[in-house]
């Protein structure tokens, strides 16, 4: 693993979500109350890309079958359903992110 830049700090807005390409790797950055998280733009559902989906706090909800994570820890909030049926969803995969100049580097 090691950091690659990412983008400028002022290349997103805060409580926005973005999706960049880093190393062929889709990544999603959110920025939340001026901190900037990194994780893998891939549901841990079935690999949906989540900047298509919502974020409503610290969570990002697909839009795909609708699972709520937490995109700080990974956590699954709300698993994936269709209709009342609740599908197993794993833990997201969340990066290490850092930043220096005003420049975010993730670490991939
Ligand atoms: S692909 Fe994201 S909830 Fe199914």
């Amino acid at each position: 693993m090691s950091w690659h830049y990412a983008l400028d700090s002022n290349d997103i807005k805060n409580e926005t979500m973005k999706r960049i390409v880093i190393e062929k790797e889709p990544v999603l950055i959110v920025k939340h109350k001026d901190k900037v998280y990194a994780l893998e733009d891939r549901c841990p559902h079935l690999k949906a890309s989540l900047a298509k989906g919502q974020k409503e706090d610290e969570y990002v909800i697909c839009a795909k079958h609708g699972a709520k994570i937490n995109f700080i820890n990974g956590e699954i909030a709300e698993k994936a359903h269709m209709f009342f049926i609740k599908m197993p969803t794993k833990k997201a995969t969340i990066l290490a992110t850092k930043e220096e100049y005003h420049k975010i580097f993730v670490q991939i």
